[in-house]
């Protein structure tokens, strides 16, 4: 069964066209009747052939399959060292998880602006926060909207400085900066398979890592703390019952049922991205040139952006505002969406840590108009133009 999966599935009869979609084929349903015909359900061989799939896709030693990018990134900073006093540099124009990962270690998350019309963390912007924070030690980069920040610039400032990278990929896979993939750059990368993601198992997520002592953690962390793995201690003939707990780690390995899944995805990922591509590319061709609309800002060779996102500003000067814009387009059905209300914003943090909105001017402007339109598998171009002839209708 096909079916409408966005944030508003509550009201999706009414979108003729979703802002999300996903797309399930005889592949994930060939690799599930296996996992159901297999007599186990959770972790097992299934989840081990995800991980080498994606481990070669990316060109990376070692993939941990998780069951959210929550729980990838939290495993990731476990084991780059963040710990209670930790400062963690975390771009504010991302989802919560980002930020909150940090808090769960007891350290804490120092908020930055972004680069708008990206809404990437950049060299200019890192060298002004070191400045500001000379003792912070890591850094959240997300590759926001499917595009690529600039690994090897930040890659060397952060080597100066002694700080370490933990890449949030939830929107980039498969994404490229100059042809190289995204996962190959630094030290740990964390991927999203959230049932609106460019691949998707409904809820999980992916590590990777060319590191060996950060995979050793990073396992032993994903269940329980345990020094072997639960598949080996069932199944494995002649296997002794006994374990040992090093560690109070959590409990966040992926189900085979969902890694039957993520492999079937994973084979049409190359193509999907293909297809949002061209996606991305009308809406280039037909919105450009819109006075009171800023489209994505594209720092990166067409070819290796993810897409998982087109995010675009309505300016303070246009007639409609985002609100109004997106009740205007949802009348008409169609769907749309926010990424993000910043986290400065949020309760939580502006409580917390006494933010101010003023310090934060791009993500601000971007904030008072920003909506993503429909990007997705199922839109074939006449959708792409019936979205863009709605825009221009009440935008143009
Ligand atoms: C940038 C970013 N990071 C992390 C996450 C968390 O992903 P998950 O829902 O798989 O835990 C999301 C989810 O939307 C996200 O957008």
């Amino acid at each position: 069964m096909d079916y409408v999966q966005d944030h508003t599935h509550e009201v999706m009869d009414k979108y003729n066209i979703p802002f999300s979609r996903i797309r399930i084929g005889i592949e994930e349903r060939t690799l599930l009747q296996e996992v159901l015909d297999s007599g186990w359900l959770t972790t097992a061989g299934m989840t081990r052939r995800f991980e080498e799939e994606f481990a070669q896709m990316i060109g990376a030693r070692f993939a941990s399959a998780v069951n959210s990018c929550t729980a990838a990134l939290h495993l990731g900073a476990e084991a780059l060292g963040i710990r209670q006093g930790s400062k963690v540099f975390v771009p504010t124009m991302t989802f919560t998880a980002s930020a909150e990962i940090i808090r769960y270690l007891g350290a804490d998350p120092i908020l930055l602006d972004v680069d708008y019309g990206t809404n990437l963390i950049t060299p200019a912007i890192l060298e002004e926060a070191i400045l500001h924070h000379p003792d912070v030690q890591y850094m959240v980069l997300v590759h926001y909207g499917g595009q690529m920040a600039e690994m090897p610039a930040l890659n060397s400032i952060c080597g100066s400085h002694n700080i370490k990278i933990l890449e949030d990929a939830a929107h980039a896979f498969p994404a490229r900066l100059n042809g190289q993939t995204v996962g190959s750059f630094g030290n740990i990368t964390c991927f999203s398979f959230y049932a609106n993601k460019t691949i998707t198992t409904g809820e999980g997520g992916m590590l990777v890592t060319d590191d060996e002592e950060l995979h050793a953690r990073i396992k032993t962390m994903r269940l329980h703390g345990i020094n072997r793995d639960i598949w080996g201690r069932f199944t494995t003939k002649g296997s002794g019952w006994e374990y040992d707990v090093v560690e109070a780690g959590f409990k966040y390995n992926m189900p085979d049922l969902a890694a039957a899944i993520g492999l079937g995805q994973l084979g049409k990922a190359e193509r999907w991205r293909k297809t949002r591509q061209d996606i991305a590319a009308r809406y280039f061709q037909r919105l450009q040139g819109i006075p009171h609309l800023d489209l994505p800002v594209l720092n990166v060779d067409p070819q290796d952006h993810a897409w998982h996102l087109f995010p675009m500003v309505i300016k303070d000067s246009s007639r409609l505002n985002r609100n109004d814009f997106i009740d205007s387009m949802s009348k008409v059905g169609i769907g749309t969406s926010v990424h993000y209300k910043p986290l400065h914003r949020m309760t939580y943090y502006k409580d917390r840590y006494g933010l101010r909105n003023e310090d934060y001017p791009n993500s601000e402007k971007t904030w008072k108009g920003n909506v993503s339109l429909p990007l997705h598998s199922f839109l074939e171009l006449e959708d792409v133009d019936l979205v863009c002839d709605a825009v221009i209708r009440l935008l143009g």
